[in-house]
């Protein structure tokens, strides 16, 4: 993923982040890999051929996660037990299946996972739903789809036990699922106790295409401020505005190559800077700098003192 990909991953991820943070989840995070027998001991032997599955140089059966939920079950009955419940937890990151690859449907592939465990199950049910839903709905996207029904609508993973829910997002065509959970027992399959789980998990790449079709995206955060300084004499003191500005809390970078004003100025457009900062020596001996606005051009002196709030996005 290059760097556009990625901002509008990110845009996408934080939305759920921020949700799941005010709705009192908090993020756990598990290895990459697990013993193969994480995900037999639920499903068999017959889901290896949909695991990347592997010996490591010790012999030992190992795969990478196919999803979250079975790793943070494990990590709730190793080391979570004695905490308050209902203990609501939240995950964010890669996952692998064995799969054929096509549109939408991926080997390697991102989630957004969130469990609650211990609390009762209807309003632990709807609370998960409410957040996969409210998730959607932060995103921006308007056609969402949920279905709810009980394990006789039966879902892809073996492990539901009560109400099962899956989340379309209908402008996807054909791998239109962007979601699923429901309520399930994994926490007695690892050695633990009988307790109420239920979670669910989105697919970060079938949000963000979805995003991309209804135009939800934001842009990204433009850089504030790139410095240009002019002249060998306004190096130094180049540095210390800069470092002002990011003191400051500004978005802002500096010349690194050496190149003449001109030249900044071609970059500080091509990289959707807000402002260029030159830095003149005759500018710097009275205390000031030139501020140019990228979009328009236009260019006006102000104190160093000022320089943050005239850069400043307001
Ligand atoms: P899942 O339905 O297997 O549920 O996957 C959740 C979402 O991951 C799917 O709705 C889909 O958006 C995305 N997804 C699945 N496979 C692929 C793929 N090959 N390429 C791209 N995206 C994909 C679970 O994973 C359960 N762990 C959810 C859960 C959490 N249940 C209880 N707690």
């Amino acid at each position: 993923w290059g760097p556009q990909d990625m901002a509008k991953r990110r845009f996408v991820e934080s939305r759920f982040v921020q949700l799941a943070e005010s709705f009192g989840f908090r993020e756990v995070s598990t290895p990459t890999f697990e013993s193969l027998e994480l995900f037999t001991a639920k499903s068999g032997p017959a889901i290896v051929r949909e695991l990347y599955a592997f010996k490591d140089q010790g012999g030992r059966d190992l795969a990478l996660r196919p999803e979250f939920t079975a790793s943070i079950l494990r990590f709730y009955v190793s080391d979570l037990r004695s905490r308050p419940k209902p203990l609501k937890l939240y995950s964010t990151g890669n996952v692998f299946r064995y799969e054929e690859p096509q549109k939408g449907r991926y080997r390697e592939f991102s989630q957004v996972n969130a469990e609650i465990i211990g609390g009762a199950p209807l309003p632990s049910d709807a609370e998960a739903l409410a957040l996969g839903i409210g998730t959607m709905r932060a995103i921006g996207l308007r056609q969402v789809k949920a279905r709810i029904g009980n394990i006789g609508v039966v879902r892809g993973l073996d492990y539901y036990t009560g109400m099962v829910f899956e989340i379309d997002s209908p402008n996807l065509g054909a791998e239109k699922q962007v979601g699923g959970g429901g309520a399930y027992n994994l926490a007695e399959v690892f050695g633990g106790e009988r307790i109420a789980q239920t979670g669910f998990a989105l697919g970060l790449d079938r949000l963000v295409m979805s995003a991309e079709a209804e135009k939800t995206i934001e842009p990204p955060r433009r850089l504030d401020a790139y410095v240009v300084p002019i002249g060998e004499g306004a190096q130094r003191k180049a540095i210390e505005v800069l470092t002002s500005l990011r003191a400051a809390g500004l978005g802002a970078d500096i010349d690194l190559v050496g190149r003449g004003p001109s030249k900044n100025l071609d970059y500080a457009n091509a990289i959707g800077a807000r402002f260029a900062v030159l830095l003149g020596e005759r500018e710097l001996k009275a205390g000031r700098a030139t501020v140019r606005e990228m979009a328009t051009g236009a260019q006006r002196e102000v104190a160093l003192d000022d320089l943050a709030d005239a850069v400043r996005n307001v």
